[in-house]
């Protein structure tokens, strides 16, 4: 992605330290989400790199939903819905994931994905990869293919895109 855009992302990012808990330095996005150039010019950037390459976008519950909806619509592709534990009506499947304390389960339904189309996986942040993970086992689970994943921002430190080998790693902004 080119510098001038990830320099106007990046000034749009906020640091907020001991958030959500002491010691950790938390990446806040909401500010560039809340600027209409800002937001408008990374959507255009993604649109830009995916169109024809991809047949669905699917988002990650919460903060991916934010990213994957403008993108699905700009390049006049679908929306697919991976969401948190017992939030979609059936029938789904579901993955289980590693957090830092305990576990969680995202879910799809699988008739909302078709045999081989070629899926982008958008989400707003990669740290330890647990997330993307699952993602990636859903779809691929469901008969589609994972033409790439990407990622507004990524956390270096917690090498996530180690658990992500296999697959077009796309992140913009990176700490
Ligand atoms: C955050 C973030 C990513 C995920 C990254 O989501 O939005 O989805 O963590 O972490 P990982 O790479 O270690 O799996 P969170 O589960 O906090 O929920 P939210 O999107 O609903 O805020
Ligand atoms: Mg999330």
């Amino acid at each position: 992605f080119p510098e001038e855009l990830t320099q106007l992302l990046d000034s749009h990012v906020r640091e907020v330290p001991d958030f959500p808990e002491p010691g950790v330095l938390f990446r806040d996005i909401t500010p560039l989400l809340a600027d209409g150039p800002a937001f408008a010019a990374l959507v255009d950037a993604l649109a830009e790199r995916y169109r024809g390459k991809v047949d669905a976008v699917a988002g990650l519950e919460s903060r991916g939903f934010i990213l994957a909806a403008p993108l699905a619509h700009a390049l006049g592709v679908g929306m697919i819905t991976i969401r948190k534990a017992g939030r979609l009506p059936g029938p789904v499947t579901g993955v289980d994931y590693t957090l830092e304390y305990g576990t969680a389960r995202l879910e799809l339904r699988p008739e909302t994905v078709t045999a081989d189309q070629r899926v982008l996986i958008i989400d707003d942040v990669l740290a330890t990869g647990g997330t993307a993970r699952a993602a990636i086992e859903l779809i691929e689970g469901a008969g589609a293919r994972v033409a790439g994943l990407t990622m507004l921002l990524e956390l270096d430190e917690l090498r996530g895109r180690e658990q992500l080998t296999d697959y077009p790693l796309d992140s913009i902004l990176r700490y």
